[in-house]
């Protein structure tokens, strides 16, 4: 049976990142109110072990890794690259080959995407993307599940996001392209997305220096921090990103029942004004619980459950 990993969404396809937001939406109901540490009562993972390695710090997707797996019934070991044989120069691909031994699926978030590949290459186990250079696929699952439970129909609805061509707006683009909606990303000159990146939105995507009309009439609208948490702050950049600093004024502009996303973490004052990212618009923190429960139906959708 192929192995089935989950890299990017395309991994998935429409049919899949539709189980899985199916999926998740029904586990999480079934669950409210339950104690955080409260197996599911189907319990479908049982006896299931994730390696969840880290070459860059998380908060989010650590810890709802953790959770989601031992709410499935399963089991998580956190490898940080600093304390593996990986990070002093054992290779991905042998790394690869002894997780696989050990456990049943390999969740790892690196600043580089080929490792992540290589990595999949190599595993005869599920690999899933924890965040890439490239891409963040189990961020933008929590997000349409959030956008879904905020009321909105994803074919079709306009995604604005303000900022640098980062990893995030990759996997926005890519499910606007499996999915059918519309991103207008609006990046300053020196910002833009990778090449080619836009061309995963399949002519739904574009790009633009100006944020007014990235903002005009849309359902959501979307930034990321400019500067990583502990880099250094560079005055140059945030000049630069500065008029694309979502605000009241901006967000005015956006369809009255609009929402606000953020992955997190945020720098307040920054990419985005307190008033807006802690307004009655946004959704940041349904946004940061639905990482648990759109990785669980991930999770499902790895080993073959669903989809
Ligand atoms: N949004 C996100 O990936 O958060 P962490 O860096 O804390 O995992």
């Amino acid at each position: 049976m192929t192995i089935r990993h989950f890299l990017n969404l395309a991994d998935a396809g429409p049919e899949g990142v539709t189980a899985i937001l199916t999926d998740a939406q029904a586990r999480k109901a079934a669950r409210a109110g339950f104690t955080k540490g409260r197996v599911d009562a189907d319990a479908p993972l049982t006896g299931h072990v994730l390696a969840m390695v880290f070459e860059k710090n998380s908060t989010r997707t650590r810890v709802s890794f953790d959770m989601a797996i031992r709410q499935l019934g399963g089991t998580s070991i956190v490898l940080d690259a600093g304390t593996m044989q990986l990070g002093r120069g054992e290779t991905i691909a042998d790394t690869a080959r002894i997780l696989s031994g050990y456990t049943d699926a390999i969740m790892i978030r690196t600043d580089d995407h080929a490792k992540v590949e290589e990595m999949a290459y190599y595993a005869s186990v599920p690999v899933i993307n924890g965040l890439t250079d490239l891409s963040h696929p189990c961020q933008i699952m929590a997000d349409l599940l959030t956008v879904i439970e905020a009321g909105k129909t994803l074919s079709g609805m306009k995604v604005a996001w303000l900022g640098d061509g980062n990893n995030v707006l990759h996997s926005i683009v890519e499910a606007g392209g499996l999915l059918g909606f519309d991103v207008v990303a609006a990046c300053p000159n020196g910002y833009h997305p990778e090449p080619g990146t836009l061309e995963l939105g399949k002519g739904r995507a574009t790009c633009t220096t100006d944020p007014r009309a990235a903002v005009e009439g849309a359902d959501i609208v979307v930034t990321d921090t400019w500067i990583s948490m502990g880099q250094a702050h560079a005055e140059e950049k945030l000049a630069a990103m500065m008029p694309f600093q979502v605000n009241a004024d901006l967000m005015a502009l956006a369809k009255p029942d609009a929402k606000f996303l953020h992955c997190l973490p945020a720098h307040r004052e920054e990419e985005v004004t307190s008033d807006v990212i802690d307004g009655p618009q946004s959704l940041i923190w349904p946004e940061a619980e639905n990482r648990l429960h759109a990785q669980k139906s991930v999770l499902r959708w790895c080993f073959g459950q669903i989809g």
